[in-house]
């Protein structure tokens, strides 16, 4: 199966997204967990990308393409995967469809902008899996820590308000326009959009009533 997560920061991407590699067994593959990734460890990429994501802007379109190119070589990708934030503009779609992966299904989340802003500001989380959480919505077992390793959380330095507006800003004017580029191509890979302004047990069980009638292209 392979899968594409289309919505705005703090739309539930990264939480529904657990939940399906979990149950179908493939990585989630999330550009936005790379560079955090890549920032924490100060590898050359990292120290590039800190003040641009703590800014709320895209990283260049090449050096993303180049990331996920190298991923998807890895063997745990034979299965299939679920990419989380990418593609995120016109040409990463571009040249994703130049690699002739063979997508299955875009699954879109909608949620309007002043929840985003209240979502976001609450979320914390565990930096080495990506685990999500929310200090009122989706708290963890113990307070401050992962419920698997019990490691602390954290608070995204792109998680406050004025950063969290200027993602929205970008979101809208580089991400949006693939809502169009991708249903023009809803021939080769179904398109939905589901509300993600429910609970998360209800869009979890929309998700995967979605995928239940997708057969792989193998
Ligand atoms: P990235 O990490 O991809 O961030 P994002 O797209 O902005 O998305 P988020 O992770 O903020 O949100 P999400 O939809 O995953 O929501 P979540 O599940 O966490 O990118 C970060 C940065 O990296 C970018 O700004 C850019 O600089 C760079 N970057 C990454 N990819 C790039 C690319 N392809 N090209 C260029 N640059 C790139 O949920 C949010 C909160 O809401 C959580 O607290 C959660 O618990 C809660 N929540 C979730 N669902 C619900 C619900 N149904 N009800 C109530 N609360 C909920």
């Amino acid at each position: 199966m392979r899968i594409v997560l289309l919505g705005p920061p703090g739309a539930g991407k990264g939480t529904q997204a657990e939940f399906i590699c979990h149950h179908y067994g493939i990585p989630k593959i999330s550009t936005g967990d790379m560079l955090r990734a890549a920032v924490a460890a100060h590898t050359p990429i990292g120290q590039k990308m800190k003040k641009i994501m703590e800014e709320g802007r895209l990283a260049s379109d090449d050096l993303i393409i180049d990331l996920v190119k190298e991923r998807l070589t890895a063997p745990d990708c034979k299965p299939g995967y679920l990419f989380d934030g990418f593609p995120r503009t016109v040409p990463q779609a571009n040249a994703m469809e130049a690699l002739k992966m063979g997508l299955d299904v875009v699954i879109e989340l909608t949620v309007p902008d002043e929840v985003l802003i209240s979502r976001l500001s609450g979320r914390r989380i565990h930096l080495n899996s990506g685990r999500v959480y929310h200090v009122q919505f989706n708290p963890p077992k113990i307070d401050n820590r992962d419920d698997e390793t019990g490691e602390p959380l954290i608070h995204r330095e792109d998680d406050y308000e004025e950063t969290i507006r200027k993602r929205l800003q970008v979101y809208h004017q580089q991400t949006e326009p693939l809502i169009h580029w991708f249903k023009e191509r809803a021939l080769f890979h179904p398109y939905f959009q589901i509300s993600g302004e429910d609970s998360l047990e209800s869009i979890q069980q929309k998700i995967m009533d979605i995928l239940k009638n997708i057969r792989p292209k193998g």
